[in-house]
Order: C-alpha cells, then sequence, then structure tokens
C-alpha cells in the first residue's frame, strides 16, 4: 500500500525521516510529494495512493476523484478546512486530524508576534509591555490553552470565549469565562484569535468587534484568515490609529494594509505558526502512527467526518 506525504510547504527532514519509519516499518510504501508547484502533480502523485498525509494542502472534490484507491486523508495538523469532508465521505473516505500535536509551537509564536507588536515592530520606539495586561483568548482549544499557559509567565490577566468548552475547564486553567463576545473584545488589551475556519465563522471578526478593542489594543490571528472580514479590519485601523494587527498568514488585502498602517500590522508571508522541528514531527509523526493504525487495525479515533 502507498501513503503519500504531499506538503506543498514540507516538513523538517528530521520529522520525514520519522514519517518514513513509521510507514515503513509497517511494511507500506511512502512517496513523498514536498513544495510541489502545480495542482497537477498533487494530482498525479494521489492516483495510486491508499492514504494521504497533508498539512495546509488543498484536498478538495476534483483531488479526491483522481485519488481511486484513497482510504484515508491524515490532516496533520489541527484545522481541517482545507479538506472536502463531504466529498470524502462520500466516497467512505476517512478523514483525521492530529488535535493537540502542534498547539505549543503556535501558542508560542503568538508570544513572539505579541512582543513585537507591543514593542512597535521594534523600530526603536519605546512601547508597553504585556506584564498586567488583560489577554482575551478567542476559542479555548489546545492552542488557547497553550497561549494561557504561556501568558500566566508573562503575567498577563486571562480569559476567554468558547460556547463549546466548559466553564470549569477555563477557571481550573486560571482563565475567567467571558460568555459574551462583545465582553471579550471591550474588556481585553490583547485578543488572541484561535477560532476555526467554518460556515459560522468566517468573516465574523470585523469592524464592530475590532473597534470595541480598548485603547492600544491588539489583535493576534493566528487561526485563519478567514475568519477575519478584512474590510470591516481596514476600516478598524483607520478608524481607530491606536490598535494594531498582526497575524500568522497575510490577509489578501495585506499590501493595502502595509501601505496605509506600516508599523501597525505584520503579517507572516507564510503560514509558520506550527512551523517548528518539534510541531512537525509531533504532527508528522502522529498522522503516519494514525494512518498505520486505520490501514492496518481499521482504528479510526481522530475521524472528524463520522
Ligand atoms: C493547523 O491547523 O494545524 C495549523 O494551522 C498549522 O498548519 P500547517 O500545517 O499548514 O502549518
Amino acid at each position: 500500500m502507498k501513503v503519500l506525504v504531499a506538503t506543498e510547504k514540507p516538513f523538517a527532514a528530521v520529522a520525514v525521516d520519522g514519517i518514513r519509519k513509521e510507514i515503513e516499518d509497517a511494511g507500506y510504501t511512502l512517496e513523498l510529494l514536498e513544495k510541489y508547484t502545480d495542482r497537477s502533480q498533487l494530482l498525479a502523485a494521489v492516483a495510486d495512493a491508499d492514504a494521504l498525509i497533508v498539512r495546509s494542502d488543498k484536498i478538495d472534490a476534483e483531488v479526491i476523484a483522481a485519488a481511486k484507491n484513497l482510504k484515508i486523508v491524515v490532516r496533520a495538523g489541527a484545522g481541517y478546512d482545507n479538506i472536502d469532508l463531504e466529498a470524502a465521505t462520500a466516497r467512505g473516505i476517512v478523514v483525521e486530524n492530529t488535535p493537540g500535536q502542534n498547539s505549543n509551537a503556535v501558542a508560542e509564536l503568538v508570544f513572539g508576534m505579541a512582543v513585537m507588536a507591543v514593542r512597535n515592530m521594534y523600530n526603536g520606539t519605546s512601547g508597553t509591555e504585556l506584564k498586567s495586561k488583560r489577554l482575551g483568548i478567542h476559542a479555548f482549544g489546545q492552542v488557547g490553552r497553550n497561549v494561557a499557559r504561556i501568558a500566566r509567565g508573562f503575567g498577563m490577566e486571562v480569559s476567554a470565549l468558547d460556547p463549546y468548552c466548559p466553564d470549569e475547564v477555563m477557571t481550573e486553567a486560571g482563565v475567567t469565562p467571558i460568555h459574551d463576545i462583545k465582553d471579550l473584545y471591550r474588556l481585553n488589551d490583547v485578543v488572541s484569535l484561535h477560532i476555526p475556519a467554518t460556515a459560522e465563522t468566517k468573516g465574523s471578526v470585523g469592524y464592530d468587534l475590532i473597534t470595541l478593542l480598548p485603547k492600544k489594543g491588539l489583535l493576534i490571528n493566528t487561526a485563519r484568515k478567514e475568519v477575519i472580514d478584512e474590510a470591516g479590519l481596514k476600516k478598524a485601523l483607520a478608524d481607530r490609529p491606536d490598535i494594531k494587527y498582526v497575524a500568522d498568514i497575510k490577509p489578501d488585502n495585506a499590501d493595502e494594509l502595509h501601505a496605509e498602517f506600516a508599523d501597525r500590522v505584520f503579517f507572516t508571508p507564510k503560514k509558520m505558526g506550527a512551523q517548528t522541528a518539534e510541531a512537525n514531527i509531533n504532527a508528522g509523526i502522529a498522522a503516519a502512527r494514525q494512518t498505520v493504525a486505520y490501514l492496518r487495525d481499521g482504528i479510526d479515533k481522530f475521524r472528524v467526518n463520522k
């Protein structure tokens, strides 16, 4: 059986070695398609694949249709908005993710970007500190929980909003639960986004919420660009010259934002929250093990398209 690892943004080499070992020890063949530049390469490579391991690679209905033997797709990471679940389910293909495996890496980047933002993008002017500032975590999943843990070290006051998470989980982590989204934005100096991109959340953070931020507010997005209403963000930055926006992956209107709001915005050129050797090893090897567990034993514990 052939396991295809298709990563437009490759894993660290050490992670690939670990993935290879898991797959080959199980008696399967590994094929690696890294840094591909054209969809046709992916369509050709999936043609005879029994299993597919990907990152943010777009696995849409066309890819699924081209993958005649496909039995399982494992997204080595958390968000699976890049995979057409309906098309996979229609073919009886299992889709899994590897929750929690790269969340510390993303959480650390939140603080890398937070310090940069409050120090005015390191432009030499006097900035502010994170200590004693209020941090609001928008969605208290695996990344949000790691953000809360690190925030304690910075001496921040932490609150979170997550309708899918019981209050006790937050209070046990020393985090104040917030139930009204407006309060999350109104009451926090820094808001960090960790919502997945779903039909419900796409474009859901826009002018009305962003302008609720208190003076010198900072919005950090290491989730998905799609959750932001980009026109609303632009208007908010124009109307509120005190607020800043930093994001792991640039919005579609990045050039305009850079031109108009230099030193108040920062974007990574390629999503790099999970781009650490540790996260690659954790997520990549978990994906390989889950693939083997399914192909060999039919175990689908992390299935997301039940
Ligand atoms: C995730 O959903 O796991 C993160 O956004 C990381 O995505 P990546 O594997 O494309 O870096």
